[in-house]
């Protein structure tokens, strides 16, 4: 009987190759945590984040124009004159480069995984972002996120791609704060992040792709552990990017010390709008501020096709229409 159940579980384990980074750099704790508890589950994961502090970097892909690291990485982990990517020395799967966040998918697609890991050629079946520092939710930190970017990266390049952040922002060195204990919050998203992943290959069975084609995921956890030690389990719940108290990015003169500082983030009219997607689900936002619930992550599903669906095309054409007669 015991042999029987081990033998079923045996076959029942999924290894999979994936594409692990973030924005907040490879030396932050987070990253590690899911890497560790990839690799854990039987993943071959080939981690490559940048060596210093990326967040904010969007979708832009840039990568080193120099040999040598021109400045300190963060956590003075890799040092100006170092080479400008390497991997550890206990472990090759465990990369950095001097560039963006997207700019390492397409390091690891386009140079690393290649040179270093032909046998990975053309078989990377899912790209990670996170988890990320800090909650990516709603359409203003959908542009912006790095982590976000990278996934955006990988799905314009056919690849199936989630990005995952937690609420917990704290920029934390992996040396200082990797641990095992459950209450760590990075260790709790780690789990559910793997949780996630595994259902997803799980329901791919034999199919080439673990999500549809253009498409991805956007995962957003909230407050658990240290910082809310009644959420050890996040429930997954539905969402949708834009919706009811998204916000947008505003900027207040402050008449007082004459500087420019961030303004109230209350511009949710048109980031109300529902488009495209299910209108009935709540946004990442409402998620993750606990408004349909405590201790809930969202869940949403973008798709790189970012034209305007046919209905609005109509509104728009008629708008248009003279300058094609011009
Ligand atoms: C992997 O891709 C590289 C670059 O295109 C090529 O040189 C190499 O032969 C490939 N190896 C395998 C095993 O496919
Ligand atoms: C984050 O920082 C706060 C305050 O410095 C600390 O109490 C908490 O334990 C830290 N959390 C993690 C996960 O490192
Ligand atoms: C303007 O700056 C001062 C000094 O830092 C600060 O005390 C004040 O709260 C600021 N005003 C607003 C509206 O944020």
């Amino acid at each position: 009987m015991q042999i029987l159940s081990l033998l079923t579980l045996a076959t029942t384990v999924l290894s999979k190759n994936i594409v692990l980074t973030n924005d907040d750099g490879w030396a932050a704790t987070p990253i590690r945590a899911l890497y560790r508890d990839l690799t854990d589950a039987g993943h071959n994961v080939l981690m490559v984040a940048p060596v210093t502090q990326r967040s904010g970097w969007s979708g832009r892909f840039q990568y080193s124009y120099s040999k040598e690291l021109l400045e300190d990485g963060q956590f003075n982990y890799r040092n100006k004159g170092e080479p400008a990517w390497g991997y550890e020395e206990d472990d090759n799967k465990i990369w950095y480069m001097n560039g963006t966040p997207a700019g390492c998918v397409g390091f690891a697609l386009d140079v690393v995984i290649p040179k270093y890991f032909p046998e990975l050629n053309n078989s990377i079946d899912l790209v990670v972002g996170g988890v990320n520092e800090g909650v990516n939710n709603s359409p203003q930190t959908f542009t912006v996120s790095g982590t976000i970017g990278a996934t955006y990266e990988a799905v314009y390049r056919g690849l199936p791609a989630i990005a995952f952040s937690g609420s917990n922002s704290n920029n934390s060195f992996f040396k200082d704060d990797l641990n095992d204990d459950p209450l760590n919050p990075f260790n709790i998203y780690a789990k559910k992040s793997v949780q996630l992943i595994e259902e997803i290959f799980t329901k791919q069975g034999d199919n080439d792709r673990a999500l549809p084609l253009g498409v991805g995921l956007n995962v957003n956890f909230p407050k658990a552990g240290y910082d809310d030690e009644t959420c050890t389990n996040p429930v997954y719940t539905k969402s949708r990017i834009a919706g009811t108290d998204s916000g947008a990015y505003t900027i207040y003169l402050n008449e007082t010390t004459g500087l420019l500082q961030d303004g109230p983030n209350d511009l949710t009219q048109a980031l109300g709008v529902c488009y495209n997607g299910p209108c009935n689900y709540p946004s990442e936002t409402e998620v993750v501020g606990g408004k349909v619930g405590h201790c809930k992550s969202s869940i949403s599903t973008f798709s790189i096709d970012y034209d305007a669906n046919s209905q609005l095309q109509a509104e728009v054409d008629s708008l248009i229409g003279g300058v094609f007669n011009l």
